[in-house]
């Protein structure tokens, strides 16, 4: 559990569901680094970037490596200098309420779609993989995977989404709990 728990959050510091965020300063005030900010000025940070800076990351700050977060008793350790370096759900008095809840949902998705089903992302996507910037962080084109009941042959999802392997897997194990995440 702590490895998916530091996968999942070193997916969201390269891939933040918020990208960018803001804040309005109700009156006069000065930012710890000294920086100035007059009343009703707003201060933009981007998520996105402070998750790729190599000064807070490393030089491997591009890299997917979950083992970052962890320490070396394989436990959750992320977080321990400062909960503003990743503010993935924001930070200080008005985090994110539903952090936890969105860690267990992806946790909940994860441990339903592994479970059942190896995923594969196609090759030759590397350049085509570009972020959309919205509110929420999209993918121009999306990613295309493939996915193969475990203990079956591999087979493509389908290119209008659906999932062929659907029609593979015994109707009872459909039936039971839903297995192929479809639309
Ligand atoms: C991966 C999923 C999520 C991310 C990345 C995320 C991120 C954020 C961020 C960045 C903020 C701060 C917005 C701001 O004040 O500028 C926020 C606030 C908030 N989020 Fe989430 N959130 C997620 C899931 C959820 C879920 C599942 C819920 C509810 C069940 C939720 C409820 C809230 C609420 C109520 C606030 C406002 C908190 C306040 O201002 O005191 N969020 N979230």
């Amino acid at each position: 559990m702590d490895y998916l728990h530091a996968a999942l959050t070193e997916s969201m510091r390269l891939y933040p569901p918020v990208p960018a965020d803001f804040k309005e300063a109700l009156e006069d005030d000065v930012l710890p680094d000294g920086t100035a900010v007059r009343a009703r000025q707003r201060v933009i940070y981007y998520t996105y970037a402070m998750g790729r800076d190599k000064a807070s990351w490393g030089p491997d700050c591009l890299e997917f490596r979950p083992e970052r977060w962890l320490d070396a008793r394989g436990a959750f350790a992320g977080g321990a200098e400062s909960p503003y370096k990743y503010a993935v759900f924001n930070a200080g008095p008005r985090l994110c309420v539903g952090k936890r809840f969105a860690y267990a949902q992806m946790k909940a998705v994860a441990a339903a779609v592994l479970a059942r089903f190896r995923v594969e992302v196609l090759p030759g996507q590397a350049e085509a993989v570009k972020p959309k910037l919205n509110t929420t962080l999209y993918m121009k084109r999306g990613l295309m995977v493939r996915f193969a009941a475990r203990e079956q042959r591999h087979e493509p999802v389908t290119a209008a989404g659906g999932c062929a392997i659907k029609r593979e897997l015994p109707k009872a194990a459909i039936e039971r709990d839903g297995s192929c995440i479809q639309n």
